[in-house]
Parts: C-alpha cells; structure tokens; sequence
C-alpha cells in the first residue's frame, strides 16, 4: 500500500510544481483536475487543493464539494484553494484593490499551529494573486499575516483544514518546503518512505501480477524514459519482454551499436533491426519538416510492427510514457479525462490490438533519473541529452541521402565528443548540428571551394518549452571549429546558433 496525497487541479501554473515538492519530501502524490476527481480510498492521507487563473466570482469559477472533504481529510488550499474553502464556507472573497504579486514577510505567525511549526519570524513568502480574503467564516482562525494580507494563513477550528494564499512551492517562499512537511508529516501522517527503492519495488512487485507470464513488446530508443521502462519490466519478467530496437538511419555516429551492446550488457532481450534502407527509401525527395516526421514515424510503425508479428502470442506493448504526458492529457484544460491515449500517436498502432503497459506513468523526468540510478543503469543511457525521434533528419535541412547523414554524423561526433572531452557536456541540456541547405565559398589550400555549411547548437533547459542559447567557451568553439573543417569533407564553414526559445525553436525543423 502506498500512501498518497491528491492534489486537486484548478488550473494553476504552479501546479505540478506543488507535486514535484511533495515528491522531494518523499510523499507520492497525484494531480486530478477539479472536474474529474477520483474516487478517495484509505491509502489517500490528504488533500491539497491548488491556486487558479479564476477568481471565485467568475461564472464559470471551478468548484468541487467541499463539504464532504473538510473533516475526513486534512486539506490544505493554496491561493485560489484558500479563497474557495473561505468562500464556500460563508466567508467574504473581494478583488484586491493592489495586486498581491511577489515577495512579502509573514508579521505574525502562529507558531503553535502545526501548520507553522519552525517557520521562523519574517518569513518570506510569495504572493500571486488577484483576489484577497476579506472576512473568514466564524469558525475560522487566522494564523499568519503578512503586512498588507491579512488572512495569509487559516485553519478551521476543530478540523485540519487549512488555508494560505502564498504559494509555499516556489523558492521564493524560503520556507515552503518546512510548511509542506508539516502538512505531508505532522497533520497527514504520511511516513516519507516514498524512495526510487521502494517504488521500484512497488512497481516490479505490481508488474509480476499484472503481467504474470505474459508476453510484453517494447521499442526501445537510447533514451532515458524507454531504457528505465525496459529495465523494470526486465526485472519483474525477465525473458517474456522482447525488445525491439531500430536503426533508422539517422541516429549519431556508431549509437546502434553503443546502444545496442549497453542494452545487452543490461541483460535485456533486445533485438537490433537495421533498417536504414527502408527509411532512406521513403524518405527521398521529401523536404518538408511535417511530412518527414509523417514519413519517419509510418516507417517506424511497419518495421516495428513486422519485427512483434515475429513473437508469437504476443499480450502487452510496453511504453516509456511518463507523468507530464499523462497530465497533459487530462488536463483542466483537457476536452475529458477520458482520452487518456493520444500520447501515444506515432506509438501504438491501431492495428496492434495490445494492451498498454506504463510503468513510469506516474513519475517526473528527474525522477525517471534516479529510478534509473536505483536500477544501475549505466550513466551513458542515463545522463544522455534528449534526441527527437525522427533524429538527425529533422537536422538536414533538405532532402535526406545517406551522404548527408553520413556527414552530419561526422561533424555531430566531434562536437559532442569536444563537450564531453572539456567537460561541458553535463552543464549542456541538449545539443546537435544542423546541415544547412547552404552552400558557401571557401578556400582550401590554393583551391576555392564551394561546399556545406553546419550550424552547431547548444542550448540550456529544464524541459525543453524554454530554452537559452550556452555561452560555450570561445577556445572550445575555435577548436571544434577547426577539427570540423579540418576532417569532415564536404564543409568549410561552422556557424554557431545563437537564438533562444521562444521565439526561436530548439531543431530548426
Ligand atoms: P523544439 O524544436 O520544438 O524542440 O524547440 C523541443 C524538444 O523536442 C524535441 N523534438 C522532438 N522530439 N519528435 C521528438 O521525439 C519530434 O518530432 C521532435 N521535434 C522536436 C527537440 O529535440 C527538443 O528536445
């Protein structure tokens, strides 16, 4: 059993932000937006309920029945949660007349209230919000202010029902993390034993009796999130996972055969298909960004496809989906909980009526790190910079031909052995090059030349939706510039890309 806390989505931004805090404390948790809420069982210890964009007099102010929480639960609102459990409860919600955006000090603090236990004096705290909690209903205490808040925090007498319009998430609010624990430990009880060993304990314990003798089929990529999947179902049914891995021909220099031998070494069942000339074959002649992912992607389903009909009595399709493309798919925002699949475009084909196993469906990526850690796989699968999958095709910025890839190969190895050699890889979230459908003058000895010309692009991240173009070191770039020029026939000149996201994109295609 394990024990857990629902966070009940209103919208917010900072949302999966309180889930990855709860997480740190090593308290599983999960987020389920206000309008598809599940059913609570016992191993549930307490409820947070999250900020919004909404003010509670909107028409269409998310709501959920509170009444039937408060006081079999703890729970804790946060912002717009704080505001709502007020509101409902008689209390007096009103547009603030100055905007409560950014940092404040708490003034008074009740520090008996457990809630608030070892928060210091002056605390700072984060504020973002619109709307102010005028006058609380009778039954409800305040128990810390800020100069210009009056109602920072509340409990309701009697019950372990909190309130606080500050955002503890963010690391502005310097002690959040202590006011979670408090909440998570001392008013939910919950044990913090929520450890990558346990949960792939949990989870391997999970997959045997799910799987049983079941056959599973799994694609596997060189990423991180495919390789960690694999790796669990490995460990709990050992031979009946058959993975399948495909050289599409337009991975990095040697990676099918690095990746290959790392995976066997891992003990995995793995098959390695090269099928390099079905994919250059219906990808000639194709320029366009959209139709090569198309292209790419179809090829991908039918060899995959072909390569699983070879196992007989095959049950389950195994996938590295992890928890922010499931949140994504039943969002607030979400047309309904009930599409839960369409991350899965470009994965399962309808055609392969399988049934879908997830085992990393409920963790964040840095967690898929330190699972991957508590597996012992090797630190070239885990410390990898994120690849897209169509690869290095949507990096030749016209037509694909094995000369291309053969060149873009070339000249990717040595910038990315130059990061790893200078010791710049890590401090990198992900970099490549891009061949550029242009060709520039150069000289070469006493010879003109007319040749290719690559861009180099670094960039630094968390997730990939923002990105800042690295300052790499002036010598390094010089010395990879040269190297590049030097060895790879067919470019005489190295650009290096220094746009940001937005509004630029991390590929270029
Ligand atoms: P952009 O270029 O949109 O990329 O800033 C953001 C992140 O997504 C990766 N990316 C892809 N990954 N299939 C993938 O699996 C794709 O078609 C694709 N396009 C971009 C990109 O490498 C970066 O990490």
């Amino acid at each position: 059993m394990t024990e857990k806390i629902y966070i009940f989505d209103f919208g917010s931004q900072y949302t999966q932000l309180i889930a990855r805090r709860v997480r740190e404390l090593n308290v599983y948790c999960e987020i389920h937006p206000y309008n598809h809420l599940p059913v609570i069982d016992k191993e549930v210890k307490g409820i947070i309920l999250s900020g919004s964009p909404h003010s509670v007099f909107d028409n269409d102010a998310p709501s959920i029945e509170l009444d039937s929480l408060r006081g079999e639960l703890p729970v804790l609102g946060v912002c717009y949660g704080a505001q709502l459990t007020a509101f409902e409860a008689g209390g007096k919600v009103v547009r603030s007349e100055t905007r409560e955006y950014g940092r404040a000090n708490l003034e008074f603090i009740n520090d008996r209230n457990p809630l608030l236990r070892h928060i210091t004096a002056k605390s700072q705290v984060w504020m973002s919000h619109g709307d102010t909690i005028k006058e609380l209903p009778e039954d409800f205490t305040i128990i810390a202010s800020t100069k210009d808040v009056k109602v920072a925090a509340f409990q309701v007498e009697g019950e372990e029902t909190y309130g606080i319009q500050f955002h503890p998430e963010v690391t502005h609010s310097t002690e959040g993390e202590q006011l979670l624990k408090n909440f998570l430990v001392d008013i939910c009880g919950c044990a913090q034993d929520w450890t990558p060993a346990h949960f792939v304990e949990d989870t391997i314990a999970d997959l045997k009796e799910k799987l049983g003798n079941d056959k599973v089929v799994m694609g596997l990529s060189g990423g991180v999130d495919s390789s960690v999947a694999a790796m669990l179902l490995h460990r709990a049914i050992g031979e009946n996972l058959y993975c399948i891995f495909v050289d599409n021909g337009l991975l990095r220099k040697d990676e099918f055969e690095t990746v290959l031998h790392s995976y066997e070494d891992m003990g995995l069942n793995v098959k390695g298909v090269d099928a390099k000339d079905a994919f250059y074959k219906e990808l000639s002649g194709v320029t366009d960004p959209e139709q090569k992912r198309k292209v790419i992607g179809r090829v991908f389903i039918e060899v995959f496809d072909d390569e699983s009909h070879k196992i007989e009595d095959v049950k389950w399709l195994g996938q590295g989906t992890i928890y922010p493309d499931v949140i994504e798919s039943v969002s607030v925002k979400g047309p309904s909980a009930t599409i839960k699949s369409h991350h899965n475009v470009g994965g399962l084909p309808d055609f392969m009526k399988l049934k879908v196993v997830e085992p990393l469906n409920t963790l964040f990526k840095d967690e898929v790190r330190r699972v991957g850690k508590e597996l012992e796989i090797k630190q070239i699968i885990l410390g990898r910079h994120p690849f897209p999958g169509p690869g290095l095709g949507i990096r030749i910025l016209s037509d694909i031909t094995p000369e291309k890839v053969r060149i873009l190969q070339e000249v990717d190895h040595i910038f990315i052995k130059g990061l790893k050699d200078y010791g710049l890889y890590d401090d990198v979230w992900q970099a490549g090059v891009m061949l550029l459908p242009v060709q520039s003058v150069g000289v070469m000895g006493d010879e003109r030349t007319y040749e290719n010309v690559v861009a180099l692009r670094a960039v630094a991240s968390l997730d990939g939706m923002t990105a800042d173009w690295v300052h790499l070191p002036y010598d390094f770039l010089a010395e990879v510039s040269n190297k590049i020029i030097n060895r790879v026939k067919g470019v005489n000149r190295v650009v290096y890309d220094i746009s940001s996201k937005p509004p630029a994109t991390i590929e270029w295609e």
